[in-house]
């Protein structure tokens, strides 16, 4: 199945508050699984000031959103193959001041993205870091909200002040959380149920799980290679707990 049939896309937001917290890993790789199940799917990067996407996959970047949409050019030109059912929409590199997108932009980008989103089954949006305009604005458009969060502290926090405002100032009501770089299943089990209290208690929201990624030296092996680490260490723990995510994704 190529990816130019006419599709009703599942629309999924990445983001956490906190940075580093392994958004574009998560998003690379859970794009790969579903991928290789047969799926369609594109992965826009959402970082626009830092692209992320492009870094990780090791591309060649021609053209970027930013420039496509300042020039008036159809998204689909900056579409990047990885294969054919995997496309990634790559954002700028080191441009600060693009990180955030005026009202006008918001409304360019929405026409063009609903262009080319018909085309796929799923389309992945890996977000910058922070609570700025660009990340809400990704969260509001999508119809799923996944939030990262690791076991530190600082993330919790974060993490919290993320869904705070997509609550309180969108209406964002359903959020599925990953947990990520855990030790173990108990360590994910125990955070979970910690956010799980604080959002309950203070937000009235019942968040749902996604899972929880295990720490593994895979993860980050495969930064370095600019491969994700599905393909480069597709037996690792990393991997297995990415294809169930992956076929959780696909039952949502
Ligand atoms: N499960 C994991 N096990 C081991 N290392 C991990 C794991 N997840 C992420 N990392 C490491 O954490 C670092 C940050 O990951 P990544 O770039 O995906 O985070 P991010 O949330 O996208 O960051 P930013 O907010 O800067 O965009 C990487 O070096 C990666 O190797
Ligand atoms: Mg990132």
């Amino acid at each position: 199945m190529t990816a130019k049939t006419k599709r009703s896309p599942k629309i999924i937001c990445i983001s956490s508050g906190k940075g580093g917290v392994g958004k574009t890993s998560f998003s690379v790789n859970v794009a790969t699984a579903l991928s290789q199940k047969g799926k369609a799917v594109l992965l826009i990067d959402g970082d626009l000031g830092l692209a992320n996407v492009d870094v990780v996959l090791g591309l060649n970047v021609r053209h970027t959103i930013r420039e496509t949409i300042e020039e008036g050019r159809d998204l689909s030109s900056s579409l990047v193959e990885i294969n054919p059912r995997f496309h990634v929409l790559p954002a700028s590199s080191g441009v600060p001041e693009m990180a955030n997108l005026s009202y006008e932009e918001q409304a360019l980008l929405t026409s063009s993205l609903e262009e080319i989103i018909d085309r796929f089954d799923f389309v992945l949006i890996d977000t910058a870091a922070g609570i700025g305009d660009s990340v809400l604005w990704f969260n509001t458009w999508s119809q799923v909200n996944i939030v990262i969060l690791t076991p530190d502290p600082t993330s919790l926090t974060d993490a919290y002040a993320l869904i705070k405002v997509l609550h309180t100032r969108h209406d964002r009501k359903h959020f599925h959380l990953l947990i990520n770089s855990v030790q173990s299943k108990k360590e994910g089990q125990d955070v979970f149920a910690n956010m799980s209290m604080v959002l309950e208690r203070f937000l009235k929201i019942t968040p749902l799980t996604l899972g929880a990624m295990p720490q593994d030296k895979s993860v980050s092996m495969a930064i370095r290679q600019q491969r994700p680490f599905l393909l480069g260490a597709p037996e690792s723990k990393a991997s297995l707990e990415i294809v169930a995510v992956a076929e959780r994704i696909m039952n949502l």
